[in-house]
C-alpha cells in the first residue's frame, strides 16, 4: 500500500430520487403516451442533466426533444447506459440513486414501438426547473481560484489542480460541501483534495503558462492528507451525519482538481466550493481508508486480468460512502464484506466500470461492520484491443500510476469508528 495517495475521491451522489413508475399500466396493455406515462420519466431521471447549458449533449425538456430523440433514448434506457449510474443490484442501498425500474424502462419500450404517441397535450406536466444557486443554501464560506480558467477550444481533456489557501488559524470541522462547477458544459468531474505540505502550491507557482493552477492527471500530485469530496454530472451536496465531520486542518490548502472535456469552442470556467462548519462538538471524524491492489502487472492484450485484495475490519465501524477508482481499463469492481460469523454482505457491485462516471456512494443507512470483518475486493481489467478506452494501440503492459496509460485500483472508504468520542468543542477562532 505504498504509494498510495488519496486518489480520486470524486462526489456523485446524484440528482433525484427514483421516480415511481405509475402502476395503471402494470399489466402491459394499454399504450403509454407522453402526456401521462413519459414526460413524469423524462422530467424526474433525465432533464437534471440533459437542460440548456448543462453537461448532456441535447435537452430533454420538451415533447419534441423527446421524441427526437425517442429511438436513441429507448437504446440507453434499455441497456441501462443512462440515467448513468455504475452500481449494479444495489437498488435501495444508496441515497441518490438513478436507476430507472423495469416498469419504467418497459413503458418507455411500448412507447416508441406505438410512434411515441403525444396523448392530452393539455395534461403535459411543466417541465422542471433548476436551481441556479447554490443547492445548500448560502454557504459559510467559498473556496474559489483567484481567477477564471481559460480552456482551448480544441485538444485532448485537461486535468488541472487548482490551489486555494485557506488561512484558519485552528482546525475546522465541515458539516456540508457542495462543489458548484462554473461550466458544466465542459466540466466532467471535479475532485477536491487537501495539502497540509505546500507542495501544491509550488507546483502551481512553478507553472508558468499565464493561467492559475498546474496541470496533473491521477491524483493531485503531492501527498494529499484528505479529501473534501467532489463533482460529476448529478452529484448533490455532501452532508455528515449528526455529530460528524470531515477534518480541514489549520493551514490546509484546497487543491481542486478539475477534469475539462472541451467542447468545441474556448471556454471559461470557475469551479467554486462551498463549506459550511459543524456549529455542534464534533464527536467522530469521518475517516478515509483505501481497499486497494497495487500490485497490477496487467499484461498486453490481456482481456480479463483480475485482482483480489482484503482488508480485515480491526474495529467496530460504520461506513458512510464508497468511492471506487480504476481508469480506463478497468470493468469491474465487486466489494463484498465477511462478517466475524462468517456471513458474507454485498458492498457495491459495478459491473461496467467507466472512469466518466466515478463518484461517491452514499449508503442510505450507513453500513455497520464490526471488528473481525474482512473486505473483498475482486477487479477486473479489460487491457486488449476490443476495450474502446484502451489508451495504447497496440496495447502494452500497464502497470500502478498516475498517468492516463496507468492503471489504478482502489475503494475508498469513508467511515467512522464507533467508539470515538472526540467531545471537539466548536469555537473557531479566525
Ligand atoms: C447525470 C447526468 C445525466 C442524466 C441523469 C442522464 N443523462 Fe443522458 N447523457 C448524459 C451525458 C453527459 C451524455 C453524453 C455523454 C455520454 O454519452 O456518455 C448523455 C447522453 C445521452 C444520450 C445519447 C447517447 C448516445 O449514445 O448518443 C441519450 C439518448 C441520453 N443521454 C438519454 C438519457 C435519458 C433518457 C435519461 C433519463 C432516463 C438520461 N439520459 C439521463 C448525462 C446524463
Amino acid at each position: 500500500m505504498k504509494e498510495i495517495h488519496l486518489g480520486a475521491l470524486a462526489l456523485l451522489a446524484m440528482a433525484a430520487a427514483v421516480f415511481c413508475a405509475p402502476s395503471a399500466y402494470a399489466a402491459g396493455s394499454a399504450i403509454p403516451t407522453y402526456s401521462h406515462d413519459i414526460a413524469p420519466i423524462i422530467y424526474q431521471n433525465c432533464s437534471s442533466c440533459h437542460h440548456q447549458g448543462q453537461v448532456a449533449p441535447f435537452a430533454l425538456m420538451s415533447y419534441a426533444d423527446v421524441q427526437q430523440h425517442a429511438g436513441t433514448i429507448a437504446a440507453v434506457t434499455a441497456s441501462r447506459y443512462m440515467p448513468p449510474w455504475k452500481a449494479a443490484h444495489e437498488n435501495g442501498t444508496f441515497i441518490d440513486e438513478r436507476r430507472l425500474t423495469t416498469a419504467q424502462i418497459d413503458l418507455i419500450q411500448r412507447w416508441v414501438k406505438a410512434g411515441e404517441p403525444i396523448g392530452n397535450k393539455a395534461a403535459i406536466p411543466s417541465p422542471p426547473t433548476f436551481a441556479s444557486g447554490w443547492l445548500m443554501g448560502k454557504p459559510d464560506v467559498i473556496f474559489k481560484p483567484d481567477r477564471a480558467y481559460h480552456l482551448a477550444a480544441s485538444g485532448g481533456d485537461v486535468y488541472r489542480c487548482f490551489v486555494i489557501p485557506t488561512d484558519y488559524s485552528s482546525d475546522r470541522w465541515v458539516k456540508t460541501v457542495e462543489v458548484r462547477p462554473g461550466n458544466p458544459r465542459v466540466v466532467h468531474h471535479v475532485i477536491v483534495y487537501l495539502d497540509t505540505t505546500g507542495k501544491a502550491a509550488q507546483l502551481a507557482a512553478a507553472t508558468h503558462d499565464g493561467q492559475p493552477g498546474y496541470i496533473h492527471f491521477g491524483g493531485p500530485g503531492v501527498p494529499a492528507t484528505g479529501s473534501l469530496g467532489g463533482w460529476a454530472p448529478g452529484t448533490m451536496p455532501m452532508t455528515m451525519p449528526q455529530g460528524v465531520g470531515m477534518l480541514l486542518p489549520k493551514g490546509a490548502a484546497l487543491v481542486v482538481q478539475v477534469h475539462y472535456h472541451k467542447d468545441g469552442k474556448a471556454e471559461t470556467d470557475l469551479t467554486q466550493v462551498g463549506v459550511n462548519f459543524c456549529t455542534r462538538p464534533v464527536q467522530k471524524k469521518m475517516n478515509i481508508a483505501a481497499l486497494a491492489y497495487p500490485g497490477l502487472y496487467i499484461p498486453a492484450g490481456d482481456a480479463n486480468y483480475t485482482v483480489h485484495a482484503d482488508l480485515p475490519i480491526p474495529a467496530n465501524v460504520h461506513l458512510f460512502s464508497l468511492f471506487p477508482h480504476m481508469h480506463l481499463l478497468g470493468h469491474t469492481m465487486v466489494v463484498t464484506a465477511t462478517l466475524p460469523g462468517g456471513k458474507t454482505v454485498p458492498v457495491i457491485d459495478i459491473d461496467n466500470w467507466n472512469f466518466n462516471w466515478q463518484g461517491f456512494y452514499t449508503f442510505k443507512h450507513e453500513l455497520a461492520l464490526p471488528a473481525g470483518t474482512v473486505l473483498h475486493m475482486t477487479a477486473t481489467y479489460n487491457n486488449s484491443a476490443s476495450n474502446p478506452f484502451n489508451p495504447n494501440n497496440p496495447p502494452k503492459l500497464v502497470r500502478w500510476g498516475e498517468q492516463t496509460t496507468d492503471e489504478m485500483c482502489l475503494c475508498f472508504l469513508l467511515y467512522t469508528v464507533d467508539g470515538q468520542h472526540l467531545g471537539a468543542s466548536i469555537a473557531y477562532s479566525k
